[in-house]
């Protein structure tokens, strides 16, 4: 039930703090360690190369699964949209562990995928909200993301429990092959929860970056480098189906090899700034388009931000920057979407679990 919510998409986004302390709570022994299944431990550690398969949202959340795996793990992940990889199929490894990313654990498309590899003997992961579904049914393992019912058709707390499972599998793999971490992957998570907290206490805020930036344009960019990248593509995704607002998330470096060629006067363009590495890179991308009549809305990241920025995220640990940074996205999303009037829970030509390949 949405409650004194007037949207179940926005009563998600608020959830998404809960989401996380649950999850903790759930993979966590009475010692503090994290609790997976033995099973899927040895069969992380077996795999020479993890393949993970998604669409939509859950792709995106696959993107950011892979660099958790990569930087925490050492373990080689390639990320696939699901509809395309049977056609565009890559040249396996010899131990292939295919994970597959599905909040209603239905999509056809995954189904597809799934049903192939089974064929061939190899084994399958489910990372799913629903646990009793055909792809959790129908795989070797199933993770859980504890986010509870998700209503709106727009994926939110789904895809934030979807990293916090990641960053758990990623650590309980390191943890089995002996690799030393020098964060407490819990209580980053604890404090990834908190500074979710203070995000949705400000809405007022995000409302009015919406109604500056979105209310008449018919288009608008998200930017961003290194992780901030696919939280971009996220951001941009979130826009279109709620709002019908064409958005495009891209890489800042590919700006010059095309994109900035739809710069007008008062494009919008929302950058990302949460990675120290590429924060100078990023804010040099953003003067471009400035220069060329764009209307920038810089989103960074305490410790890094500057006067100017419109919004700044609390800090969190590096890796897990994504779980923090897509909620202002989701804010501005869904207060673009109310400005204009859109259906926000039933956006229109979309249906919350594709069973159609
Ligand atoms: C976007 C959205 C879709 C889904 C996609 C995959 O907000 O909800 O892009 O993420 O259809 O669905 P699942 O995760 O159920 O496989």
């Amino acid at each position: 039930e949405k409650g004194t919510y007037p949207h179940y998409m926005l009563k998600e986004i608020d959830e998404q703090p809960f989401v996380i302390r649950n999850i903790i709570q759930q993979y966590q022994n009475e010692d503090g360690t994290i609790r997976l299944d033995d099973d899927i431990r040895d069969a992380m550690k077996q795999s020479d190369r993890i393949y993970v398969i998604a669409a939509g949202t859950s792709y995106h959340a696959g993107l950011v699964g892979k660099q958790l795996i990569e930087k925490i793990a050492k373990r080689p992940v390639e990320v696939h949209i699901a509809s395309e990889f049977l056609y565009n199929m890559p040249l396996l490894s010899e131990n292939p562990l295919f994970i597959f990313i599905s909040q209603s654990g239905e999509t056809a498309d995954l189904r597809g995928v799934l049903v192939e590899v089974k064929k061939h003997g190899y084994q399958a992961l489910t990372i799913t909200n629903v646990p009793g579904s055909t792809l959790s049914r129908e795989a070797d393992f199933t993770l859980h993301t504890f986010a509870g019912p998700e209503i709106a058709v727009a994926s939110t707390k789904a895809y934030t429990a979807q990293m916090a499972v990641f960053t758990l599998l990623a650590v309980d793999t390191a943890n089995a092959q002996g690799i030393e971490l020098d964060f407490d992957p819990l209580q980053e998570l604890g404090i990834v929860a908190n500074a979710m907290e203070v995000l949705t206490d400000q809405k007022e805020k995000l409302e009015k970056i919406a109604r500056h930036y979105l209310a008449v344009s018919r288009n608008a960019f998200f930017i961003g480098r290194a992780a901030d990248y696919y939280v971009c593509l996220e951001g941009a995704l979130k826009l279109k189906e709620i709002s019908y607002i064409q958005a495009e998330g891209f890489a800042g470096g590919e700006l010059k090899h095309g994109t900035i060629a739809l710069i007008e006067d008062g494009t919008p363009v929302i950058a990302l700034a949460t990675q120290e590495h590429v924060n100078l890179s990023i804010r040099g991308n953003v003067k471009e388009v400035a220069a060329r009549g764009a209307s920038p809305c810089i989103i960074s990241m305490e410790g890094m931000n500057e006067e100017t920025d419109a919004f700044v995220i609390p800090a969190v640990h590096e890796f897990l920057t994504p779980l923090v940074s897509v909620l202002p996205l989701q804010l501005i999303a869904y207060y673009a979407a109310l400005h204009r009037d859109c259906d926000v829970d039933k956006p229109r030509n979309l249906a919350k679990s594709v069973t159609v390949e």
